[in-house]
């Protein structure tokens, strides 16, 4: 594995440290706030205040991590060191400013006249990130199921945080002449499907098999799942600008067809995998493996027959069983192999040196994988049926169980230090 996730082209340590801490922290004021939004789960409408949330934890945990993570994993996958280690730096600097700024200025009244500066931050920083990237591709020689996916998938981020800066500019300047919300409406699945499940697709097919030692299994599901997903959410985007509702359905019913083929492909994955073992990472990947198909299923049930509430509940799983699940699954592989990889590499051979899983406090993992499942679940059901009294138990379950993420993020990273 060793060889795998690391390479002479990665960035240093300390980049992709920088993200995963902002992440983990971000994650945790996520958790902190998330009681406090108990009066409105009565329903779902696009809103200022569900706006500050959503993009407090979307782009203050599940993107900075996903960036962070495309920084150490880009030069492993297209095996070709990143076009700039330095854009990567200014990114982050702009990015938690802007982002800042951003979810204060959704989420109080009185601050909206900084929602312009804070969105123009964020989107800057996301253009030197796509730009870094895309000149990244420059040398590429060849283009496997996992770089066209993070090619793409950069393509949607462009596009579908342009319509989200202009929407943001609209907020206050108002000169629209069409209803701001079909421009939402692309915007949100560009980013979350367009940018964040491409994204996961792509490196999913290379850390699952990765961690779970799996190998020469099929990979035809995922390739069509690509063109499948790619063509379906064009569609979807064109038909929500153009409120055109007959392409979103065809769209929607592609995108679907994309999905199933993904988890077609982890369950490949899954059964053909040598290690059985079912440490804290196997857990959180089932878990959020699980929550992924539900959420889409229950999404699917919910339009079919109209029901906004269960709706509600099907985005919640996928926001908070899934993504996160999946994300902090990953930061127990990825960040003790980058410390270790740092610190105990140059030790091989003449000491002792520790195994990746004796970097996470196995316990605290244990109870953070259940405690987040649990408190997911009952927050979820708090949803379904509007008792605020289950949302808030679920929620604060959730931000106990940040709280221990975060000390395994604290003891990976200081694992070895006076070495
Ligand atoms: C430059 C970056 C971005 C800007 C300027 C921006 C701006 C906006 C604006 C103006 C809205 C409508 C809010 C309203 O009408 O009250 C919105 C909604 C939304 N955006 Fe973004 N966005 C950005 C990036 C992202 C990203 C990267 C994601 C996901 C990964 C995302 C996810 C969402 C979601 C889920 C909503 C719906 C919020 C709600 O439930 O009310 N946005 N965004």
């Amino acid at each position: 594995m060793a060889k795998q996730l690391a390479t002479e082209m990665a960035p240093p340590f300390n980049l992709v440290a920088h993200y995963f801490i902002a992440g983990a922290f971000f994650y945790m004021l996520t958790s902190f706030v998330l009681p406090f939004y108990a009066d409105e789960i009565g329903g779902y409408f696009v809103s200022s205040s569900l706006a500050s949330l959503s993009h407090q934890y979307l782009l203050g945990f599940v993107m900075i991590m996903i960036f962070g993570a495309m920084y150490q994993l880009v030069p492993v996958i297209l095996e070709i060191p990143l076009f700039s280690k330095d854009f990567a730096y200014i990114q982050f600097y702009m990015y938690v400013v802007g982002l800042s700024i951003m979810t204060f200025a959704f989420g109080v009244d009185k601050l909206l006249f900084l929602l312009p500066y804070g969105a123009l931050l964020v989107y800057i920083s996301m253009l030197i990130f796509t730009v870094n990237i895309f000149l990244t591709y420059r040398n590429l020689q060849r283009w496997s199921i996992s770089a066209k996916f993070i090619f793409v998938s950069n393509i949607f981020l462009f596009v579908s945080v342009t319509l989200g800066l202009i929407a943001a500019l609209n907020l206050y300047y108002g000169f629209l002449e069409i209803d701001v919300l079909q421009l939402v409406h692309a915007h949100i699945a560009g980013v979350l499907i367009g940018y964040v499940l491409m994204t996961v697709m792509g490196v999913a097919l290379v850390l699952i098999p990765m961690f779970s030692l799996s190998h020469g299994f099929d990979e035809k599901p995922i390739e069509r799942g690509f063109y499948f997903v790619s063509i379906g959410l064009v569609l979807y985007m064109v038909a929500m600008i153009g409120a055109l509702g007959w392409l979103a359905t065809i769209a929607e019913a592609l995108i679907l067809i994309s999905f199933g083929l993904f988890a077609y492909q982890m369950w490949i994955i899954f059964t053909t995998r040598i290690r059985k073992q079912n440490d804290f990472w196997a857990k959180n990947m089932m878990a959020s493996f699980a929550f992924f198909i539900l959420s889409i299923v229950i999404f699917v049930i919910a339009s079919l027959f109209g029901l906004d509430q269960l709706r509600m509940f099907a985005g919640y799983l996928f926001f908070f069983g899934f993504l996160a699940m999946i994300i902090i699954g990953h930061i127990y592989k990825v960040l003790p192999f980058l410390v270790w990889y740092q610190r105990y590499s140059p030790l091989v051979g003449k000491q002792k040196v520790p195994m990746l899983n004796d970097m996470v406090v196995e316990k605290v993992a244990d109870w953070q994988f259940w405690l987040t499942f649990a408190g997911t679940v009952i927050s979820a059901f708090g949803i379904l049926i509007v008792n605020q009294f289950l949302f808030i138990a679920g929620t604060l379950m959730m931000a106990v169980s940040a709280f221990l993420v975060l000390y395994n993020i604290y003891y990976t990273l200081t694992y070895g230090k006076d070495l």
